[in-house]
């Protein structure tokens, strides 16, 4: 297992997320904290204690971090041939192309398609794939037995949806966690970060080349869902890498 983790971990570190950070300290902190929060799928069965979850709404692939991440049997593996999403175990949304980005006349860096990282996310917060549609799936899980209706983030109810039971009558509301592909009232992402030389007075300098000392990243420069979120995380709200009255002033000078 723990051979099995470090494999892992490397086939991780070959596919690069697109940063180079003190590995292992990441590596330490992001292996386990995902358990017990809403992204661990396998978890979520046992502690909401609905038998109609995994198994029904999603298939349960008995372990937290394939729904993300390429499984370490895998390793090496290119999803992008299968229509993956490059270094994620998901499939690129068909929406890549039709996402409607946050634009305005004062925005210096115009974006028109996410970035895989951001990809990530939508593929399964804009609603329109089941939260279990992996491309590859852990060694031993018998597709012969799925019948899982692979439900999606999605507020609409009906039984393609997760919201069939979380309308916040049966289960809590999920709609609020739909965001859906247009993405124009969002905080604009995957443009480069107008801050990386002291040029622009509208924005603080990185300290290093992969974000702030706070924890908010930048990917390849660029400002992402993971720039202020991290689902590796979970102790401030919403996942948030560092507490929303100071997260915008990160970058943000006025
Ligand atoms: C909801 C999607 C998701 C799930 C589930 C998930 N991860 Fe991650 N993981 C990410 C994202 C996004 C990053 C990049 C985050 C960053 O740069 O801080 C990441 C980064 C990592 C890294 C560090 C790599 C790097 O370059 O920083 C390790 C190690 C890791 N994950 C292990 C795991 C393990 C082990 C599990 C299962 C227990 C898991 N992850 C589950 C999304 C996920
Ligand atoms: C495999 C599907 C999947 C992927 C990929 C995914 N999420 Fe989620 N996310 C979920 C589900 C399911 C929930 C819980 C929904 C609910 O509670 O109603 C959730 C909840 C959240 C929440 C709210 C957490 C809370 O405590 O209320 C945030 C923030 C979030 N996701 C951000 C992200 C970001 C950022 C990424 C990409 C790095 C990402 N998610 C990738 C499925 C996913
Ligand atoms: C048959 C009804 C039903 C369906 C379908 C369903 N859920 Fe749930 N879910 C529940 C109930 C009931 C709870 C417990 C009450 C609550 O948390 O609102 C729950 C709890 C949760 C939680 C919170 C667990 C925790 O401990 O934090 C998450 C996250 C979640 N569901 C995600 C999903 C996702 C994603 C889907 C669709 C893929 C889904 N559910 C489909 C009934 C359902
Ligand atoms: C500039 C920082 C920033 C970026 C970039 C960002 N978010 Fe958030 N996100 C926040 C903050 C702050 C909140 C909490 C306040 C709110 O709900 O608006 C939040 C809330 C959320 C929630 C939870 C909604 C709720 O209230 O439960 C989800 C899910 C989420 N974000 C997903 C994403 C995804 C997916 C992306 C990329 C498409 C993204 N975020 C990009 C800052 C950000
Ligand atoms: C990781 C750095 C970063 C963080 C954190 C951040 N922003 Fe931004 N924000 C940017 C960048 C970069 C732009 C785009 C600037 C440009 O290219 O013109 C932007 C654009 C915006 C815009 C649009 C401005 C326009 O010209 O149309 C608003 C509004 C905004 N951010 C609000 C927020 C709020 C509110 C928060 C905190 C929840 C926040 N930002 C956190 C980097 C960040």
């Amino acid at each position: 297992m723990k051979q099995q983790l470090s494999k892992f971990i490397h086939s991780l570190l070959i596919l690069s997320i697109g940063c180079a950070i003190s590995f292992s300290a990441v590596a330490a902190e992001g292996t386990n904290t995902i358990l017990g929060t809403k992204h661990d799928f396998t978890g979520l069965n046992k502690r909401a204690g609905v038998t109609a979850m995994s198994g029904v709404a999603f298939s349960d692939y008995g372990t937290s971090c394939v729904y993300c991440h390429i499984p370490p049997e895998q390793e090496g593996a290119d999803s992008t041939p299968f229509g993956g999403i490059e270094g994620w175990n998901r499939f690129t949304p068909a929406t890549e192309h039709s996402y409607d980005l946050y634009n305005s006349r004062t925005l210096e860096n115009k974006v028109h398609t996410p970035s895989p990282i951001s990809l990530l996310c939508l593929s399964c917060h804009d609603g329109t794939m089941g939260v279990d549609m992996t491309v590859f799936r852990p060694n031993g899980w018998r597709s012969s037995e799925d019948a899982a209706m692979h439900l999606r983030i999605n507020g609409n109810n009906n039984m393609m949806n997760c919201a069939k039971c979380h309308n916040g009558r049966i289960a809590h509301n999920i709609a609020i966690k739909h965001i859906g592909t247009d993405l124009t009232n969002d905080h604009p992402i995957s443009m480069r970060y107008a801050g990386l030389s002291d040029k622009d007075l509208d924005f603080n300098l990185p300290d290093g080349p992969y974000g702030f000392n706070n924890g908010v990243k930048l990917y390849d420069e660029r400002v992402e869902c993971a720039s202020c979120h991290n689902v590796h995380n979970p102790d401030i709200e919403v996942l948030l890498r560092d507490r929303a009255d100071r997260l915008c002033e990160t970058c943000h000078i006025k």
